[in-house]
């Protein structure tokens, strides 16, 4: 039977990929306390021990402006750890599925990322996700580098439409930064694509790049006026009335952040024979599931 390890089994992703990942095989699910990507010896202990045939990688450091004040530790988890594991991969022959981000780009291009475009991250987090992806491409051996972004779901401790709703039970009006788009994606809809590229590759022979997230286009304004519509529409107490789109001067954050960040599907469509979700469904989706809990 495969033996599947996985890392931040507590985040939004790792907690939806415990589910879809059972078809798979044994699922060897670790949070922090069990895992602790910060201590290479408890990475290498831990895989040693393990001897999985998979490792999917979805833990990380996630808090992009606070990564700007914490960058020894963001990059002791995003930027170190992932070789260290890609490397003990390596040493006992398994696949390995590692998570990186849109934030590798600076933004600057106005049509979607491909795969292959340069990486230039404007932030701290950006950078130390790239260097994981660099000490996997140099470390590994066979692998998959998968891209998301804008990544929301039921599970985790947090996220932008989780915030939205908690902020429009408690105010009437808000502004919300409408000059950065990109495609806001269920953590659902990333776990199971991660499930089908592990079944669908040759896993004995890829060292790839893909990009995931729904498909179409949206600020965090049009995120925020849609996850407002659909939760109206299913009953949330909601105390808002008006949101007001504003700029990105409007509302300074430490990390800089892309204004475009559009990642291209095409190549991962092509592999599983389908185009992503559109995101505003996904949303749906998922506040019809995050309101039945
Ligand atoms: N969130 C986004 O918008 C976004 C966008 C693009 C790409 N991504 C990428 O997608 C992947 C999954 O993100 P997510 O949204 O599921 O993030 P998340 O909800 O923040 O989950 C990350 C998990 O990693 C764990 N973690 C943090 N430091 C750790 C350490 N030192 N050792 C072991 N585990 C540690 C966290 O543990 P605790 O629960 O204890 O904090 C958390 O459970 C990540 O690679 C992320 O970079 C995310």
């Amino acid at each position: 039977m495969t033996k599947i390890l996985l890392t931040g089994s507590d985040g939004q992703v790792g907690q939806d990929l415990q589910q879809t990942l059972i078809p798979l095989g044994e699922i060897v699910a670790t949070n922090r306390q069990q895992l602790d990507l910060t201590s290479p010896n408890n990475i290498r202990q831990v895989i040693q021990e393990i001897q999985p045939d998979i490792i999917v990688n979805s833990a990380a450091y996630t808090a992009v402006d606070k990564a700007e004040s914490e960058a020894d530790l963001a990059f002791a988890v995003n930027g170190i750890a992932p070789a260290i594991i890609a490397e003990e991969a390596k040493k006992i022959g398994a696949f390995l599925l590692h998570i990186s981000t849109d934030y590798v780009f600076d933004g600057t291009k106005n049509t979607p990322y491909l795969e292959t475009d340069k990486t230039h991250p404007i932030g701290v987090y950006g950078q130390t996700k790239l260097a994981g992806e660099q000490g996997i491409e140099k470390n590994g051996d066979r692998y998959v580098i998968l891209r998301t972004a804008w990544v929301y779901g039921t599970e985790g401790k947090g996220n932008f439409v989780k915030t939205m709703l908690r902020l429009g039970k408690e105010k009437e009006q808000l502004g919300i930064v409408s000059d950065q788009v990109g495609s806001p994606t269920w953590s659902y809809d990333i776990a199971n694509t991660i499930t089908q590229m592990l079944t669908q590759l040759n896993l004995a022979q890829t060292r790839e790049i893909y990009h995931f997230t729904n498909s179409g286009v949206a600020s965090w304004y049009d995120l925020a006026v849609a996850t407002f519509a659909e939760a109206k529409n299913m009953g949330y107490p909601l105390k808002i009335k008006q949101v007001n789109p504003i700029t990105t001067e409007d509302y300074p954050t430490p990390a800089k952040r892309p204004h475009y960040s559009v990642l291209s599907g095409k190549k991962t469509a092509k592999l599983l024979g389908k185009n992503a979700p559109y995101w505003r469904d996904s949303l749906k989706e998922m506040l019809t599931k995050l309101y039945k809990n």
